[in-house]
């Protein structure tokens, strides 16, 4: 059965472009972000990769660990890596995994018949330190991901995980945080001692704690 948000995000062994893993070794502490390819060297793809390598700092200041999955095999993987180095300006610092058999790609359901039989879409799961699934994506081929929102995500993510808030619409780092309904607002008041904008009873407002 497909997974939904809640549940435990399969452990596997894979080969990756970094030798084979344990995905839970892996991600030890940290938070994971794991996502699928359609296949080595195709365009899109290797903006993807490339765009993840940039963000390297970015996603370690937030103790997150980057895996791509990718249907072809440790041989076309290196290949492709020296492109996405030359083209893309960076240097792949993340694990690739060479999911020839399909094991991670079906454990994650990374296969959709009736957008291709053989190739993954763009699937992509933010894992929390607890192991379970905190977001889920699903691109079509054609279509690359922002890889900055993704970041954004994991922002609010890791501040809603620590405080009785959500984000609300296109929120940033920063911005004002929305209470959460389950908090009244009277208790709202002593646990936000920045403040709390009454909009209406269900919309209250208060700085990023
Ligand atoms: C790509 O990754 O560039 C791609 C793959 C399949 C279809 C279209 C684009």
């Amino acid at each position: 059965m497909a997974l939904r948000l809640g549940d435990i995000a399969p452990n596997f062994k894979a080969q990756t472009s970094m030798g084979e893993i344990d995905f839970y070794d892996y991600l030890g502490s940290s938070w994971g972000v794991l996502f699928s390819h359609p296949a080595d060297y195709t365009p899109v793809c290797t903006t993807e990769l490339g765009k993840t390598a940039h963000l390297k700092e970015e996603f370690d200041r937030r103790n997150v660990k980057a895996l791509a999955v990718s249907v072809d095999n440790l041989d076309r993987h290196e290949g492709w890596i020296k492109d996405i180095n030359e083209t893309q300006n960076t240097t792949v610092n993340f694990p690739i995994i060479a999911d020839s058999n399909r094991e991670v790609a079906t454990l994650y359901d990374m296969i959709h018949p009736n957008a291709s039989a053989t190739t993954t879409v763009r699937s992509l799961f933010i894992i929390g330190p607890d192991k379970a699934v905190k977001l889920m994506i699903t691109y079509p081929a054609s279509t690359g991901r922002n890889f900055v929102e993704v970041l954004r995500v994991i922002d609010s993510l890791q501040l809603t995980a620590q405080h009785s808030v959500a984000t609300p619409a296109d929120w940033k780092q920063g911005e004002d945080v929305i209470v959460v309904p389950a908090v009244s607002t009277e208790d709202a008041i002593k646990k936000f001692p920045k403040g709390v904008r009454v909009v209406k009873p269900y919309l209250r407002y208060t700085p990023q704690p």
